[in-house]
């Protein structure tokens, strides 16, 4: 069965996933998938939770675009921000937050830790993007996205947009009538 990427408000996004602790076939089949719906959305980070399955795994492209050729997927266990400094406003959008995007101000220079797929320890000093880019999928993580980092009101007015746009779903009737 495809993965289906979970949307706001669905509670199962605000769970805290738990950390990896074995690579076997199914996990490496997962991260796989995880890829392909990344590129398929298309977005240029994914995490596990995301596609309802609570655990600390992410899988990010920062250099592909849609119009670009080169894909370089990384596929993360347990990252984690080891150092953060810095600055940087960016537009932020999320394939679990639809129809929306806004600045969201984080760190502009972290240092992140991570297992890759093979076992190995990796650390990556990042900024711009990349470091925006880290920073919200490990959100994910801990259950936070990033219009929890917005102000109240604009969080607000989405919430309520989105509440009214899910009504509508529901009662396609209504709509003709
Ligand atoms: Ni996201």
């Amino acid at each position: 069965m495809p993965l289906e990427v979970l949307q706001f408000p669905d509670p199962r996004l605000e769970r805290k996933s738990e950390p990896v602790e074995d690579v076997d076939d199914e996990l490496r089949e997962l991260a796989r998938e995880m890829i392909q719906v990344m590129y398929d959305e298309p977005g240029i980070g994914l995490a596990a939770p995301q596609v309802d399955r609570p655990i600390r795994m992410v899988v990010m492209d920062t250099d592909w675009s849609e119009e670009g050729q080169d894909k370089n997927p990384v596929v993360m266990l347990n990252p984690e921000i080891v150092s953060r400094d810095g600055k940087i406003v960016w537009e932020e959008g999320c394939l679990s937050v639809p129809d929306f995007s806004a600045e969201v101000e984080r760190a502009g220079h972290v240092v992140v830790k991570y297992q890759n797929l093979e076992g190995e320890e990796i650390t990556e000093d990042v900024t711009g993007l990349r470091a925006v880019c880290f920073q919200h999928e490990i959100d994910h993580l801990d259950g936070i996205l990033f219009i929890d980092r917005i102000s109240r009101l604009r969080r607000s007015l989405y919430v309520k947009r989105r509440k009214k746009q899910l009504r509508l779903e529901e009662e396609p009737a209504s709509l003709g009538s």
